[in-house]
């Protein structure tokens, strides 16, 4: 399944629709520290962003910034007019609790979904402002792949707030039946063996071998990580499972720019949304 390419399209059809826009969209990205991987990911989405138009501003906070600073920026951006979405990117150094952050951020204005209103609003399927990026990337590829999801048997491996826990409910919200496989989980390829749509997200490279997989089986791999010798791998043994695959993604070109695409779709909501009032 080509991430890539179905990305291109969203990322161009959200193009047209901004041009018409008089009030472009803006998001404000919060980066505290000097996390490497973290300024490569900022970098690259203030650079989509820009090139669709939207109106994109990063505040690079120092690695020692205290609680109440990273608080007052957020409920800066929370009341700007100008504001329609706010990415705090994670992680956040290690004196600093996310999840304190996260709940400061004005729901209607959180891009990654990642607050408890919209986390819960998910949970009940009653329209969150947004839906975490890459569990809704890797549904609207599925969909675009004409994958049935309704009544399939869902094996999801990893279990975080980012990843694991919103796409397990996405799943269930189409008629899935789900299982969230993680690191205490017993007889994990055996589980699944048993998934129709088997979805990686746990950053252990090769984890996924072809006994994992059942013959016709839909792989989705969410894990991204660079060898010593620059290459990018995922969590999916990709030559041998794609052998037994019906559809598998690659890594690169999967679900991550998926992901980025995603983030894009999210701005352009919310900032219609915000405009409503
Ligand atoms: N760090 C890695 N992925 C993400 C993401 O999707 N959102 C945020 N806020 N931080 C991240």
């Amino acid at each position: 399944m080509d991430g890539k390419a179905y990305s291109k399209e969203i990322l161009e059809q959200i193009k047209i629709k901004v041009c018409n826009m008089q009030k472009k969209p803006s998001i404000a990205v919060i980066l505290v520290g000097n996390n490497p991987a973290s300024q490569i990911y900022v970098n690259n989405k203030e650079k989509t962003a820009r090139e669709l138009g939207f109106v994109s501003k990063t505040y690079h906070l120092k690695e020692n910034t205290n609680a109440n600073e990273l608080k007052d920026l957020i409920l800066n951006l929370n009341s700007d007019k100008n504001t329609d979405a706010i990415l705090l990117q994670l992680p956040l150094p290690k004196h600093l609790v996310s999840q304190d952050f996260i709940e400061l951020i004005d729901p209607k204005k959180d891009v990654d979904g990642f607050h408890p209103i919209n986390c819960g609003k998910l949970m009940t399927n009653s329209n969150p402002y947004a839906i975490s990026c890459t569990p809704k990337g890797i549904i609207k590829l599925l969909k675009k792949y004409n994958v049935k999801i309704d009544g399939a048997n869902a094996v999801v491996i990893g279990r975080s707030n980012m990843v694991g826990k919103p796409l397990a409910q996405l799943l269930l919200n189409e008629n899935a039946t789900v299982t969230v496989a993680h690191s205490k989980t017993k007889n994990l390829s055996a589980i699944a063996h048993g998934a129709d749509i088997l979805i990686s997200a746990t950053g252990i490279k090769g984890l996924v071998t072809k006994d994992f997989v059942k013959s016709g089986a839909v792989v989705v791999d969410v894990g991204i990580f660079r060898d010593e010798d620059g290459k990018i791998n995922g969590d999916v043994e990709f030559e041998e499972v794609s052998k037994i695959a019906s559809l598998i993604t690659p890594v690169p070109g999967g679900i991550g720019p998926m992901t980025i695409a995603m983030l894009m779709e999210n701005t352009l909501e919310l900032s219609l949304n915000n405009a409503k009032f």
